[in-house]
């Protein structure tokens, strides 16, 4: 890890976006992604608010020497068209591009009357009629330029689409009967397009705070992003996440407090955002935790604050819609049961059992505790075989949230 820089004031900003020469601690993981890239597209999944739009901006802003790296939020993309308009509209934005290739792209469009900025990352762009009832052709072959003048000047392009899993889930729902074939189709023609065009030229990172196996399995073929590699970000290591907690006090007019610093790292289980929310309930309480557990107070103090400000949306909140109503209660004792103590997979069963009044069958409650493992709430604890939660400062959160006993 390369040093960090002398502890300076740093305002909170609870959510609202961090000023990326704030953000420390992760180039190592950055670097491990980048690495990673030189062989294989990759997918990112960590909860909510983690720190994953953050971080893949910052991989954005500074890419290694001969790469290109276009970050987008695909939330709000609906349609396959508009995923493949804002890809080729931040394409035609990007300077390195030659102007012939910027062109082209632009011979794909059509006027669209007053331009409005969507969103900072974003770009304004749209498919001529004659390519909205073929958009893959229009975008394979604005990549098989792309990729020509790539290989011209020995460059490479990374495309992030943060938010994936949201905007497949649209399209799987934006009809009962078509909608899911749709979703299938995309995933396999930009599996075929991978293989077509990208060559090791031009790979993509899909991220999203819910793994892509929901979606996944609810389509009708689920095997096409078998090509992309799955990686974790994490939360930061203990010594950046204490220079943060030792800036963000600073910012909030206290003195340097390196052991205050120590306690919240720990309580907060490195997580940048729960970070900021403890300094906020200790500065607007005035009171700092001393001990380990009451840093664990400041930490429930501060999750009931997130709700009542509506910082924080319902920590599964997004995860929800992506589970049946049987299974969404189903993964609700789970969490329940697992923000108490760790639990073998037998354990959970009988508690399932009790809790639902009826005998359930143990690859059910497998099948939704995987899926919670996949996306990392839940770990699964070899060498004791339990269940666990990942992240403490989560299970913390969430005990408090659930009023749990
Ligand atoms: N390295 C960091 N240093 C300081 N603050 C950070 C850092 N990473 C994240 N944050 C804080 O956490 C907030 C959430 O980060 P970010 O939006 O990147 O998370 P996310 O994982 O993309 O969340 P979501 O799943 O909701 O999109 C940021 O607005 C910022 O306040
Ligand atoms: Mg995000």
């Amino acid at each position: 890890m390369t040093g960090l820089p002398a502890i300076r004031r740093i305002d909170l900003t609870l959510g609202g976006g961090v000023d990326l020469d704030d953000v420390v601690g992760r180039d190592d993981v950055i670097a491990n992604w980048w690495k990673a890239l030189e062989t294989r597209s990759l997918r990112v999944t960590e909860p909510r608010r983690f720190g994953k739009s953050t971080t893949l901006k910052l991989m954005a802003s500074r890419p290694p020497a001969g790469w290109i790296c276009l970050y987008n939020t695909v939330q709000d993309a609906s349609t396959v068209e508009r995923l493949i308009e804002l890809t080729l509209g931040m394409i035609q934005e990007h300077t390195s591009f030659s102007h012939k290739v910027r062109q082209k792209i632009r011979s794909f469009g059509q006027a669209v009357g007053p331009k409005v900025e969507v969103q900072k990352w974003g770009a304004t762009f749209e498919l001529a009629a004659d390519f909205r009832k073929t958009p893959f052709h229009a975008f394979e072959a604005a990549l098989a330029d792309v990729h020509a003048e790539l290989e011209k000047k020995d460059q490479r392009l990374v495309i992030v689409w943060d938010e994936f899993t949201d905007c497949l889930k649209k399209i799987r729902d934006s009809d009962p009967v078509a909608g899911p074939h749709q979703a299938a189709e995309t995933l396999s023609l930009f599996r075929a397009l991978r293989e077509r065009v990208c060559g090791r030229r031009i790979r993509w990172i899909l991220s999203g705070s819910v793994g892509l196996h929901h979606v996944l399995r609810s389509l009708p073929n689920a095997g096409s992003v078998n090509d992309v590699d799955t990686v974790a970000l994490g939360p930061l290591e203990p010594e950046p996440a204490k220079w943060l907690a030792r800036c963000l006090l600073l910012g909030q007019g206290r003195y340097d407090e390196p052991r205050l610093a120590a306690l919240l790292t720990k309580a907060s289980s490195g997580i940048p955002f729960v970070l900021e929310h403890m300094v906020a309930q200790i500065s607007a309480s005035g009171v700092a935790p001393a001990t380990e557990e009451e840093a664990q107070r400041t930490l429930t103090l501060a999750a009931d604050a997130m709700d009542a400000g509506e910082a924080m949306v319902p920590l599964l909140e997004r995860i929800r819609t992506y589970y049946s109503d049987d299974d969404w209660k189903a993964a609700l004792i789970i969490l329940d049961e697992l923000a108490a103590k760790p639990r073998k997979l037998s354990g959970l069963v009988e508690r399932m059992a009790t809790k639902l009044g009826r005998e359930v069958d143990e690859e059910w409650v497998r099948s939704i505790t995987e899926r919670l493992v996949e996306d990392r709430y839940l770990m699964f604890d070899r060498p004791a075989l339990r269940y666990t939660w990942l992240y403490g400062a989560f299970r913390g959160i969430w005990h408090a949230k659930r009023r749990l006993e």
